[in-house]
């Protein structure tokens, strides 16, 4: 099968939309399959940076299929603001973009409560509204976008998800109720933005699968966020494992070719939860100037920490990963000695597993195993021209964690990118 996932497997913002991109002129078809517009991925093309929260990050390579799945959660607002920067720019997206109609929309209700629920919390989400939109999903009285032209149903849905939202909005935090009149005005101009996009995807993807195409099934967040994998709760509302690209677009199993995982050279993680790896002194915050880690969707500071093989490790193995694509190697360009997390010391014990408990995980103190940095990869493109020490990196790495590092990147532009292995969608 010539389709390849492409996940995230620490933290998320691993670099994901660079490699979509990159990848897509090898592809048909960009299918997004859980997530919303809490993502934010980067593409540099041509000198220019372009930041995707809903759009598949295939959407600037004109003439591929983009698909949203039914597992995505979609705000019509985000999703207008998109179009309408891509299409002033000139990219064209007549008759290539579907959303399916089993997606479930993100409503105004969502947000505010997503705010809400922040302040007790703290998980520190992108306040999208993204866990409100799943939490409704699951208990049945979500939106979709299929029900947008059923006046009649939408009242009825309404007026059911108003119980809960009132009961919370007005009982739990005092603030004004939601009327329908308000939510059904809401869904009028949402009709109106989703209007001619909407689609039955899993029912196109068959098709595509049929025709043999070429396909990428681009994941946001990442496994470390996953709402089963991840470090619950601290974790965002879906799947972002390999799992979900079948549940988020209603195909089997047989789809799936292969399963590549974006991970940085190094850890990286924004909002709240442990992080085992976390350097809080200057070393840290000199990966955070030099990586420019500050979130492409809210600008917070990214946490940043050394590359923590425990981890990955887990993350490959929950999501079935093969081979991994390694970001931002020249960000540590100069650093003298690479520590790499290898196992964890929890009380007392020394283990390679990643708990499943966040408290265990907090208890965690890394062991480490020091590599010798380099000088420079920066901008590199062939896998020879890496200093001898980015390769035994690599080697480690690759030894430590049972994949090949197929994919390296040495920047941010498309360009600066050496591919090494075999990939699903350049089969014959
Ligand atoms: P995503 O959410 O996984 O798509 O990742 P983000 O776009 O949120 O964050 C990755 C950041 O790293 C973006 O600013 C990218 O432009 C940048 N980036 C990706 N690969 C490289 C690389 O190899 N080197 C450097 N310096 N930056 C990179
Ligand atoms: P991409 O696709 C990094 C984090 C938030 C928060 C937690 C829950 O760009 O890699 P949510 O709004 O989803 O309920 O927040 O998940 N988070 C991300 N962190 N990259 C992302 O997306 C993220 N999307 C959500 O910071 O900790
Ligand atoms: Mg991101």
């Amino acid at each position: 099968m010539k389709t390849v996932v492409i996940l995230g497997a620490q933290w998320g913002d691993e670099g994901k939309g660079k490699i979509v991109h990159l990848l897509s002129d090898r592809a048909d078809v960009v299918c997004r399959y859980q997530g919303g517009n809490n993502a934010g991925h980067t593409v540099v093309s041509g000198g220019k940076k372009w930041v995707f929260h809903l759009l598949p990050s295939g959407i600037l390579k004109e003439k591929k299929a983009c698909i949203i799945g039914n597992g995505v959660v979609l705000d019509p607002y985000a999703f207008s603001e998109e179009m309408t920067l891509v299409q002033n720019e000139g990219v064209d997206t007549a008759s290539r973009l579907y959303v399916s109609d089993r997606a479930h929309l993100i409503m105004p209700y969502h947000r505010a409560l997503d705010s809400m629920y922040e302040e007790s919390l703290g998980i520190g989400t992108t306040k999208r509204g993204i866990g409100p939109a799943y939490s409704y999903k699951y208990a049945r009285i979500g939106i979709r976008l299929c029900d947008l032209d059923e006046r009649e149903y939408l009242e009825w849905i309404t007026k059911r998800a108003l119980d809960e939202v009132n009961a919370t909005i007005v009982g739990k935090y005092g603030r004004n109720p939601v009327t329908v009149r308000e939510v059904m005005d809401a869904l009028e101009e949402y009709g109106e933005i989703m209007k001619g996009y909407v689609t039955d995807t899993s029912r196109l993807l068959a098709e595509y699968l049929k025709e043999g195409r070429r396909i990428i099934f681009e994941g946001a967040q990442g496994v470390l966020l996953d709402v089963d994998f991840g470090t619950y709760p601290y974790v965002t509302s879906s799947n972002p494992v390999t799992g979900g690209v079948l549940t988020g677009l209603g195909i089997g199993p047989g789809a799936v070719g292969q399963v590549l995982g974006v991970v940085k050279a190094y850890t990286t993680r924004v909002g709240e939860g442990p992080f085992p790896t976390e350097l809080e002194g200057p070393t840290g915050e000199s990966i955070r100037e030099r990586g420019c880690e500050f979130g492409a969707s809210t600008g917070r500071p990214r946490r940043c920490g050394w590359f923590d093989a425990v981890a990955v490790r887990y993350a490959v193995r929950v999501s079935g990963v093969q081979a991994l694509a390694m970001t931002k190697f020249d960000v540590l360009d100069g650093i003298d000695r690479l520590p790499v997390c290898t196992g964890y010391r929890i009380d007392g014990r020394d283990t390679d597993r990643f708990p499943a408990n966040v408290f265990v995980l907090e208890r965690a103190v890394p062991v480490y195993e020091e590599f010798a940095g380099w000088e420079s990869t920066a901008g590199v493109k062939r896998y020879e021209d890496l200093p001898a020490e980015a390769t035994r990196y690599i080697a480690a790495l690759e030894k430590l964690i049972g994949v090949p590092i197929s994919i390296v990147s040495t920047g941010p532009d498309e360009t600066e990118t050496i591919i090494r292995g075999p990939l699903a969608v350049d089969a014959g």
